[in-house]
């Protein structure tokens, strides 16, 4: 037996700072961002994959307290703090006799601290504060942070080793000179075999995907080989001063760019005449004076803008393709406005570019675009286009395109011009020498081309947008050569390695270049797609894919790869540069593809294991990822022809339960479940004895109602699984993972946040427990764990299922519970359990509003916002110990002949000020906070939050349980706001503490 100790996540998390900058980064990737080299779907942040596993990796204090004890200026600190904490405890005991004696209720004071307590307390104070520092990203490459914190990963493990020394049965295990391996079996991008690469240990890394494997070789795989060498391409003209020294992949990305560059030019030689200037004529100047200033000159289009068209459905224009546009706003920035204006002359149309506010804006916003979906109208006779037609003639292979506007590069910004006959032919010339001919997966839910005839993926593309990625992916072998013989010109073959060494060495590093410019590709893709479409509100294209599908567009726009847009290539090539200049080179890496049931951890040793397994039919990654897969497999089947070897992304392996795949809904969750089990069982059996496994799972999959409530058939697959092999949760941290959630709506699929389950092999000694004393466990537990999770600021949206993991906590340290004929519970009744125990935890938090706000909250569980009989409000606030009168008097009710109704946010008054109110309510603040949050934005409900004091997070946790009624009572619009206000909370308390740097006695009471 191995003698382990217990790990910081075990114990504490500073769990705001982590999902504050998590949510801070999602909202915009910053320039470098990991996440920017390849697309993935339920990419991690930073700050969670690196504070998780710093926090798995280092010792929770309380494991050294002789350590702690044995540092005298620390326990003379402590000692002080100690004296402090026992004389401040016996006021408050004698405060509470005193209260016993005069017959009040009071909460009894906490158990006396001892200076063990307080010694740990300080040393995770210190801990906190390196992981707080670690986990910012502009801390990413800052060398001695990084060194102090792989310091202390240092010192936790020769504490397990000097632990286990006399264990000759572990001394495999434990080598005081080498860390263990790190290995993450559900990689994805990559996010935390990064992190821990970074955090100085060897990387391993798998996954059933290859474009998943592909990216992790680019991420923690290639550039250690490769670190500390100076780039091999030429320098470019102009280009004089070099650096002397390379750090890490410094030199790989100048390359990377550099032969971007070169592909770029060598393309534009190939096909640069399908990509036409558009030269400014007098002529287009008299139609359109704001375009004086190029008249003359020959603007570079950087995106054409068109619209899909299908026969008009109307007899008198069936001769006609009418444009299904769903807008024809090009620009809506303030003052920069500019639109397409139809021109309808006899049986034709045509299309011209207008600049300034159109006068029928609404018209103009909306296209030709009737309702959501494929419904249009005819351009020509107003007629309904039904959306079965538009079905038929898709499936037909009828529908066509027409070109609505071109978009240039001006001198400060885009100019929007009127399409040309010229350019439409020239794009309509491009023939294709290849296309991806492979098709779809049929599910609607995640492909709806197919729905309009779009089956396959090379329909998805333009001709000429075929022929570019044609063209770049073939370049990418031509860059091999080049770069090869580079390489060999800049002396790679004879650096000390001799000449057969030296020449693979080159062929390596030409493949490495070759993957980055694949990746590059990759991007170029998905900007350039016929799905990819222009956002009129920043003058910008939108991906493919920035929802986890292949959504049908009506109008898209067609981005030139040689532009300075998100689709050029140049472009491209510089953000994987970017990211890959901040890639850490400080340590072994390597990934491979391998299905995580039977995943040989890091070439069988023993690993440290941090993972992000598929949740339950969320995403669909193999379906999904194809639209990378046929393009990188274009450019790099000759370099990773195992990893290429199928024509689309293997996908029968794994594990997300899509019933088209699986055959049915039963057979889809049996599959996932077995195939979850066997990773976990194969998880517990190679992790290191020594560190618990963190595992991330995202909930708010399928759900399903029955008597008990609402359980997530995704939670409670996931949890049998754990279950099954053996697992039991030590600790459970909401991360929120999705950034600005604001969008995540009810009854949606979408996630706002993940839970972070801290999971030890189960003891072999574990005991039975009876059902009664289970729920008592849970009745004990589940307050306190509650409380941790909203003071993490966990999405309201997500409470109920969050709090199922502290629920399986309690559970797991049990063999099982059993029920009153001594049958052991399943996970089904164990969930119906923790989320029926946690709606009687959440409904005796309610004692600690105002008996106003109690009022309210039961007569909106009843009546919403609606009318109710005045008796029955009456009768109800006798009760709760207050009246009706007394309550339209605190402004929260209105009441008029026998009926009476609580206030909307919107019909509170504006000019509220708490401090002059004599009837504060938590009611009032809350509901006014959502006032001035949806009229005012963050800032205005920064300032309301200051002036409310402590009251305000009364009215946060008001919140919480307002959305859980609202849930239960399916009131979608309400719960909305409720969740709105929580998941902006950060973002005003952020706001109204920067303004109370003025006014620190306000701050103080925040
Ligand atoms: C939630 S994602 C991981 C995301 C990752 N943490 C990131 O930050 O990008 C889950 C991953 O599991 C992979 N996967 C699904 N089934 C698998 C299996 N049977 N074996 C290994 N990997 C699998 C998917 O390809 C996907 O990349």
């Amino acid at each position: 037996m191995t003698v382990t100790s217990k790990k910081l996540i075990e114990v504490a998390l500073p769990l705001e700072a982590i999902n504050e900058e998590g949510a801070l980064r999602k909202r915009k990737a910053p320039s470098g961002y990991p996440t920017t080299l390849h697309k993935w779907w339920a990419q991690r942040p930073v700050a969670a994959a690196r504070g998780v596993i710093f926090a798995q990796m280092v010792d929770d204090p309380s494991s050294y307290l002789d350590e702690l004890r044995g540092d005298d200026k620390l326990r003379r600190k402590a000692e002080r703090e100690l004296k402090k904490r026992l004389n401040a405890r016996e006021v408050v005991v004698a405060e509470f006799e005193q209260a016993t004696r005069a017959g009040l209720t009071m909460s009894a004071p906490g158990p006396e601290p001892t200076l063990d307590d307080v010694l740990a307390e300080f040393e995770r104070e210190r801990l906190f504060k390196i992981i707080e520092d670690l986990i910012l990203w502009e801390n990413t490459t800052d060398e001695s942070l990084l060194t102090k914190a792989r310091g202390e990963i240092w010192q936790s493990w020769r504490r397990a080793c000097a632990r286990n020394a006399d264990n000759s049965r572990a001394a495999e295990l434990f080598n005081r000179h080498s860390l263990p391996p790190f290995h993450d079996v559900f990689a994805g991008s990559g996010a935390l075999p990064l992190e821990a690469q970074r955090l100085g240990l060897e990387a391993h890394a798998s996954d059933l995907n290859p474009v998943a494997v592909l990216i992790n070789k680019a991420m923690i795989e290639i550039p250690p080989k490769f670190a500390g060498r100076p780039p091999v391409h030429p320098p470019e003209e102009g280009q004089t001063e070099l650096p002397r020294e390379w750090k890490g992949a410094h030199g790989l990305a100048e390359d990377v760019r550099s032969y971007g560059q070169w592909m770029r030019d060598e393309a534009e030689k190939r096909i640069g005449h399908l990509y036409p200037k558009v030269e400014i004529t007098a002529e287009m100047v008299k139609e359109r004076p704001d375009l004086k200033q190029y008249l003359g000159q020959r603007l570079t289009a950087i995106a054409w803008i068109w619209a899909r068209t299908v026969k008009s459905p109307n007899p008198a224009f069936s001769h006609v393709d009418v444009p299904l546009a769903s807008t024809f706003m090009l620009s809506s920035k303030a003052g920069k406005e500019t639109y397409v204006q139809p021109v309808i002359e006899g049986d034709v149309y045509r299309f011209t570019v207008r600049v300034g506010k159109p006068k029928n804006s609404e018209a103009v916003k909306n296209g030709t675009k009737l309702a959501r979906g494929a419904n249009f109208k005819c351009l020509m006779s107003d007629s309904p286009i039904p959306s079965e037609h538009i079905y038929s003639e898709g499936k037909a292979g009828r529908m066509g395109t027409c070109l609505m506007a071109i978009v240039a590069e001006g001198e400060r910004g885009r100019v929007y011009l009127s399409p040309t006959m010229a350019h439409t032919a020239i794009a309509e010339s491009a023939i294709p020498s290849w296309k991806p001919e492979l098709l779809m997966s049929e599910n609607p839910r995640w492909f709806s081309p197919p729905m309009y005839g779009l089956a396959s993926y090379s329909d998805i593309f333009t001709p000429r947008q075929l022929v570019a990625l044609t063209t770049f992916s073939d370049l990418v072998s031509e860059a091999h050569e080049r770069v090869k013989s580079d390489s060999v010109a800049a002396g790679m073959a004879d650096d000390g390695l001799g000449l057969e060494a030296g020449g693979k060495e080159a062929q390596a590093y030409a493949e490495a270049v070759g993957v980055y410019l694949a990746l590059a590709i990759s991007r170029v893709a998905d900007y350039g797609s016929s799905i990819a479409t222009w956002r009129p509100k920043d003058s910008a294209m939108r991906s493919t894919m920035p929802k986890q599908a292949i959504q049908m567009s009506w109008d898209f726009a067609e981005g030139s790869p040689f532009g300075s847009s998100s689709s050029g290539i140049l472009e491209c090539a510089t953000v994987v540069s970017k990211a890959l200049k901040l890639l850490p080179c400080n340590s072994f890496g390597v990934a491979s593809q391998q299905s995580a049931r039977e995943t040989t951890l890091a070439a069988s040793r023993s690993a440290v294991v941090s993972t992000d397994p598929p949740y339950y039919d969320n995403i669909g990654y193999a379906d999904l990822s194809d639209f990378y897969y046929v393009w990188l497999r274009r450019s790099l089947r000759n370099v990773f022809p195992s990893l290429f070897a199928t024509l689309a992304v293997p996908k029968a392996e794994e594990f997300v339960a899509t019933p088209y795949r699986h055959g049915g809904r039963d057979n889809a969750e049996r599959f996932f479940m077995d195939g979850m089990t066997q990773a976990m069982a194969n998880l517990v059996r190679q992790s290191h004895p020594e560190y618990p496994l963190t595992i991330y799972y995202a909930y708010k999959q399928s759900e399903t109602e029955d008597e008990s409530g609402t359980t997530s058939t995704g939670w409670e697959t996931f949890l049998n699984a754990i279950n099954r092999a053996g697992l039991a949760v030590s600790g459970t941290w909401p991360i929120n993972t999705e950034g600005d959630n604001r969008q995540v709506g009810i009854g949606t699929n979408a996630l706002a946040s993940s839970i972070v389950l801290v999971c030890r092999p189960k003891s072999p000694h574990a005991k039975s427990i009876v059902r009664r004393d289970f729920v008592d466990a849970l009745k004990s537990e589940l307050p306190q764990a509650l409380r941790l999770l909203q003071a993490g600021n966990i999405a309201p949206v997500d409470l109920a299922q969050a709090a199922i993991g502290p629920g399986m906590g309690v559970f797991s340290r049990y063999a099982q519970v059993l029920d009153a004929e001594g049958k052991a519970l399943t996970i089904h009744d164990v969930l119906t359990l923790i989320i029926q125990t946690l709606d009687e935890v959440t409904a005796e938090q309610e004692g600690d509003f105002d008996a106003d706000t109690r009022w309210a909250l039961a007569w909106f569980e009843q009546a919403g916002f609606d009318e109710g009989e005045y008796g029955v409000a009456e009768t109800l606030s006798k009760a709760k110990n207050t009246s009706v009168v007394g309550m339209v008097q605190a402004g929260i009710v209105a009441s008029s002949r026998g009926k009476v109704r609580l206030l909307k946010p919107a019909e509170l008054p504006d000019d509220w000020e708490p401090a002059n109110d004599a009837r504060l309510t938590a009611w009032e603040g809350l509901h006014h906070l959502i006032r001035v949050l949806e009229s005012g934005g963050e800032g205005g409900a920064a300032e309301l939050v200051r002036t409310l004091g402590s009251q305000a997070e009364v009215a946060r946790e008001l919140a919480y349980r307002l959305f859980t009624v609202c849930e239960r009572r399916k009131r979608a619009a309400e719960a909305l706001s409720y969740n709105a206000l929580v998941q902006s909370w950060p973002e005003i308390m952020r706001l109204a503490q920067q303004s109370h740097a003025e006014d620190p006695e306000q701050g103080r009471l925040l």
